[in-house]
């Protein structure tokens, strides 16, 4: 297949000068990875072109190979052919490189089967073995789990059967003689759990075959630059955290706003709605990284303990007044970047009385010493006017006003944390202005990642599987994370499912495409005397 000539070409990678002198990043293990659901949206828009694009920035090691399994019947070769495609299509770096190609793809393989049929999974392991002699690989396997979520037990199940994820000997085992065994992991794409329920219900399946320390439960906002740069933010730097506490900041607001619609996928969103997709996983996540204590070291237990500690202290959203606490809607039609576009219920695989919220607004506080009595604000939603996810934290006014009149326009101190686009962070504060008075306006500070590091950043697939294949688990969620979450989001979930079963249940509210969601969301803040901010 030929590449398209029309494809934005890679801008020349320029050596950053900020890069100079660290050391090299460690290069993992020599292993296999095995894709399930490799005929999949996602085995061809992200995890290819990840793996491609870690291959040549050489993050891979020499001795690295891909197989994709999946239900249809087509060869290596047929494979390799769609998966250059997808390459040539979503791969960060492009054009391709035809020689570095030829390389990569001679490593990639293609094993039919069913998941359900656990005799498949012993022709895979056959298969694994022969593959492995070949290429002279120790049998490290990391399988990746990018099936419909139905699948995620019963394939996991018969990698057990096959023998093809033994659990790593306990924490603290007498180290063995000799090279330690090889690892077996396993990547589980989301969703993991529709409910508390099904998420519970799933991690004690799951563990029945593996331990927790082999599972890698994906949150790809987890694996983009700025949610990590967090981190660093806050615990890199003396000055913030002394004021990251309600004896400083007013109120946060989170929001995660997208202009695209359900596009193709108005079947799952049916079953899911944005507090599920958008939420439960992704800003919840955002949310406990940010509000979390310090952690007592950078490993990946010390850091998912302080952000269970944040799920775990949310309050639960009052019965009594659950409207003031939460606002969803759906979409209506609307205009797009100039364009008229359809409402939800018109999308494809919608039902026509579809209650399915693809807007959610919420107000939620953690109870926790830091932050008692700080509103969080969180919202997401679909055919918004504007893409983007940003954090902003509306500190406290300053305590005493001295410039009487002319003060009155020097608005409170906000930090905005833009996850995406334009990746970066902006302070406001008040500046006089030039001239002879005393005269106040607002200006901002601000350092974008474009221009300070003069490099695009990684795909979030990207770090996720390296980190994977290291056997890093810091930025994946743990099953406890995954319940606590499920257990804030579960009980709205259910009040909804209640008031829709009562005769005046009402109409869910709309929103036209293209706005920034109902009036009861803004209603949700001016109740509290605050607005939303406009990203
Ligand atoms: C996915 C959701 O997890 O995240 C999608 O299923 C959503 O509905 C997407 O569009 C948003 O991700 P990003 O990286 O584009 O913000």
């Amino acid at each position: 297949m030929r590449e398209d000539p029309a494809a934005p070409s890679s801008p020349p990678v320029m050596p950053n000068p900020l890069r100079e002198g660290l050391a090299e990043e460690r290069l993992p293990e020599p292993a296999v990875m095995v894709i399930f659901g490799a005929s999949g949206d996602l085995a061809h828009r992200k995890l290819l072109p990840a793996l491609y694009s870690l291959t040549r920035d050489r993050l891979l090691p020499g001795r690295f190979a891909i197989v994709g399994f999946a239900r249809k019947a087509i060869s290596d070769d047929a494979f390799r052919e769609e998966m250059r495609a997808a390459c040539a299509e979503f791969a960060r770096r492009r054009p391709l490189d035809p020689d570095l190609w030829s390389a990569f793809a001679r490593n990639i393989f293609y094993q039919q089967g069913e998941y359900e049929d656990p005799a498949a999974f012993f022709a895979l392991k056959d298969r694994l073995a022969d593959i492995e002699r070949t290429l002279g690989l120790h049998g490290n396997r990391v399988f990746y789990l990018a099936t419909p979520p139905s699948s995620f037990a019963s394939v996991i199940r018969s990698l057990g059967q096959a023998e093809l994820a033994p659990k790593p000997p306990p924490p603290g085992a007498p180290k063995p003689v000799g090279a330690p065994p090889p690892f077996a992991r396993v990547i589980i794409e989301k969703p993991f759990g529709h409910d508390l329920e099904s998420a519970r219900a799933l991690n004690l399946d799951i563990h029945e075959t593996l331990d927790e320390r082999q599972i890698y439960r994906i949150d790809h906002y987890l694996g983009k630059e700025t949610v990590q740069n967090l981190l660093v933010f806050r615990f890199a730097n003396g000055i913030f955290e002394p004021v990251w506490n309600n004896r400083f900041v007013d109120h946060v607001q989170i929001t995660g706003a997208e202009t695209v619609g359900v596009e193709a996928r108005g079947g799952y969103f049916e079953q899911a709605g944005s507090l599920r997709d958008m939420v439960q996983n992704h800003l919840l996540q955002v949310l406990s990284l940010f509000a979390m204590e310090p952690p007592i070291a950078f490993d990946p237990d010390a850091v998912r303990d302080e952000k269970l500690k944040v799920l775990k202290a949310l309050r639960f959203i009052p019965a009594s007044d659950f409207e003031q606490y939460v606002v969803r809607a759906q979409y209506a039609t609307g205009s797009s970047a100039g364009q008229a576009v359809r409402g939800y219920r018109q999308e494809p695989n919608v039902s026509a009385t579809s209650t399915t919220e693809t807007f959610v607004a919420l107000k939620l506080f953690i109870d926790s010493w830091r932050w008692a009595g700080v509103p969080f604000y969180l919202r997401s939603g679909k055919r918004l006017p504007k893409r983007v996810t940003e954090i902003a934290v509306h500190f406290k006014e300053a305590p005493h006003l001295l410039f009487g009149r002319r003060g009155e326009s020097i608005k409170p101190n906000v930090l905005a944390i833009r996850i995406q686009p334009d990746e970066g962070i902006a302070l406001n504060f008040g500046s006089k202005l030039p001239g002879p008075a005393m005269e106040i306006a607002p200006v901002s500070m601000e350092f974008r990642y474009g221009s300070s590091f003069g490099v695009e950043p990684p795909e979030a697939y990207e770090r996720l599987i390296l980190d994977c294949l290291l056997g890093d688990t810091t930025l994946f969620t743990r099953a406890d994370e995954v319940e606590a979450s499920w257990a804030w989001v579960s009980r709205i979930h259910r009040r909804w499912a209640e008031d829709a079963a009562r005769q005046d249940g009402g109409e869910l509210p709309t929103y036209a495409a293209g706005s920034w969601g109902p009036p009861a969301a803004d209603k949700l803040m001016t109740a509290d005397g605050r607005a939303w901010r406009l990203p």
